[in-house]
């Protein structure tokens, strides 16, 4: 698992609480924001973006990982998402499948406006994933 220093946790979680107040979510009203290690040393972030058509939202994970490889990244060490709740809300299962791409072993943090913080790596919160491995397709 990478080793995230205590400044780039605080790094990760200001940028994932800062993008979450650009979310675009008239529909729910629930404010998401994510920011994402690469393995270059740079931050993404990203929010939640909202659609009429209701299937067409993109989650602040996604919007955040999309943005990091158009970037020019390649690999993810670390995510953070922030949710404006008490208890910390981890990420939806097309998240995590889009997580794991690039980070087998990154390393998820879920923290929220409450003390709780939960910490996961991504293969726990992905078990058996698809695929194994990017070589087996
Ligand atoms: N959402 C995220 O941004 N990340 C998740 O992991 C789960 C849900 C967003 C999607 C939608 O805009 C709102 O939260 C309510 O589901």
């Amino acid at each position: 698992m990478p080793d995230i220093s205590d400044p780039q946790w605080l790094q990760l979680a200001d940028a994932a609480r800062r993008a979450s107040a650009n979310a675009h979510c008239p529909y729910s009203r629930f404010r998401v924001g994510a920011a994402v290690l690469t393995g270059d040393g740079g931050i993404a972030a990203g929010c939640n973006v909202e659609n009429a058509s209701y299937g067409l939202t993109v989650c602040a994970e996604r919007s955040a990982v999309t943005r990091a490889v158009a970037d020019g990244a390649r690999s993810i060490e670390a995510v953070v998402v922030y949710t404006p709740t008490a208890e910390p809300v981890t990420p939806c299962g097309a998240c995590r499948q889009v997580i794991a791409e690039f980070g087998r072993d990154a390393r998820i943090r879920c923290i929220c406006d409450g003390p709780g913080v939960l910490e996961f790596c991504a293969a726990d919160l992905l078990p058996s994933a698809f695929p194994k491995s990017g070589s087996e397709l």
